[in-house]
Parts: C-alpha cells; sequence; structure tokens
C-alpha cells in the first residue's frame, strides 16, 4: 500500500544534512563492506573508524552478528531472510547518511541484487561499495569463530562459502586484497578513498 493511501506524510526536519555535516566536519556516507565469512569486513571497518576517530572524526560500525542479536534476531540464513536483512540494513544506513554520519556496515551481504538495492535506496556518491576479497581457502585458515569447521561437518546448513554462494561485486569502488595486505593497510586505502572523495577534509 502507497503512503498515500495509509495517511501517512514525509516530515521535513528542522535541521538538514548539510548541518549536520558541518557540525561533524565530514560528509554523511554509506562504505558497504561484503565479503565472505572472516575475510576481515569488520576488523577492517573497525580499524578505519579507529583512524578517523583518532584524527577526530565521528564514524560508526553496523555488523551482522551485533545487528542480528537485536533489530534482525527475527531472521535466519535463507536466502529470503538475508535479503530481508540487507535490505533492512540498507535502510539504516541510509538514515544514517542522511544525518551526516560516516557508516560502516559489514555484513556478508551475498548476493548483487541485494546490494544494488542498497545503493539504489541512497543517492550516487552516497553508497561506496568495498569488497573484502579472501577466497575460501584463506577465510577458512582463520576462523575466529570455528564457523566453517562446523560447516564442513554438516553442523551449520546454509554457510556462505561451503553450502551457499556468494556473488562477488563486479565494479565495487574499492576492492581489498586482505592475503596481501593486513587490515591496517587494508583500513588505510579506504580513508585514503574518503579523502579523495571528499567525504573527509571538509573542516
Ligand atoms: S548475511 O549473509 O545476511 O549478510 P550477516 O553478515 O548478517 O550475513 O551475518 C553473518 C554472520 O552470521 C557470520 O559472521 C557468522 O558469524 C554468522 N553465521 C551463522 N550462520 C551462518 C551461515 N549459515 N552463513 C553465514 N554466516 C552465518
Amino acid at each position: 500500500m502507497s503512503a498515500s493511501k495509509r495517511d501517512i506524510t514525509w516530515h521535513d526536519h528542522a535541521i538538514g544534512r548539510a548541518e549536520r555535516e558541518s557540525l561533524l566536519g565530514s560528509r554523511g556516507v554509506t562504505v558497504w563492506m561484503t565479503g565472505l565469512p572472516s575475510s576481515g569486513k569488520s576488523t577492517i571497518a573497525d580499524y578505519a573508524s579507529r583512524m578517523l576517530h583518532a584524527s577526530g572524526l565521528y564514524s560508526i560500525v553496523l555488523d551482522g552478528d551485533n545487528i542480528r542479536h537485536g533489530l534482525n534476531s527475527d531472521l535466519g540464513f535463507s536466502p529470503e531472510d538475508r535479503t530481508e536483512n540487507i535490505r533492512r540494513i540498507g535502510e539504516v544506513a541510509k538514515l544514517l547518511t542522511a544525518s551526516g554520519i560516516i557508516n560502516f556496515v559489514a555484513f556478508i551481504s551475498p548476493y548483487r541484487a541485494d546490494r544494488a538495492a542498497a545503493r539504489a535506496m541512497q543517492a550516487e556518491g552516497d553508497f561506496i561499495e568495498v569488497f573484502v576479497d579472501a577466497s575460501v581457502e584463506v577465510a577458512e585458515t582463520r576462523d575466529p569463530k570455528g564457523l566453517y569447521k562446523k560447516a564442513r561437518a554438516g553442523e551449520i546448513k546454509q554457510f556462505t562459502g561451503i553450502s551457499a554462494p556468494y556473488e562477488a561485486p563486479e565494479s565495487p569502488e574499492l576492492h581489498l586484497d586482505t592475503v596481501s595486505e593486513d587490515a591496517a593497510a587494508c583500513a588505510g586505502r579506504i580513508i585514503e578513498l574518503l579523502g579523495r572523495k571528499g567525504i573527509t577534509g571538509t573542516r
């Protein structure tokens, strides 16, 4: 049902995005990190957020494990639930960008169409897709939570990379090779990109 049919009207708030951005000293953006489990998405996002913080800039990190404890605790790992997971996070990311906040979003987000839908929610330039690349073989050797091991043993069904698909991005804004570069170097590349795009350096 359309919003008008439900008697819902859009309300413009008193303080706009540009005003909030000038307070924060940076521009709002979604840095969408996608990759296999244990590819390093959350680690690199945390690192980048820490680097921004050290230079006096505000940002936040959303990741799959944490959001699935609350907002998305009703969702599992079927294709439909993953799509709904990403749709909701896409909406949250959009709200954060509109609030002028640099938001790092670290979800496997295995389906291209779901990532494209999240991108389409935002204006051009407000959504930066980062492919956190590690092969299944490498990610499996990291496996800090022991989930690949469980998936191989058949204890976890529909596990991305083992028994569920991962569709790699075809043209991400940034492609991080986490095998040849460590988390600090990968985070540095993100910070560099944010500077080049004028997200930071506005103060
Ligand atoms: S997504 O596919 O819907 O984007 P999301 O990033 O929210 O996934 O959650 C992934 C996290 O859930 C993983 O880091 C892992 O800890 C946990 N997990 C539990 N079961 C699975 C599964 N079947 N496939 C992938 N991750 C799983």
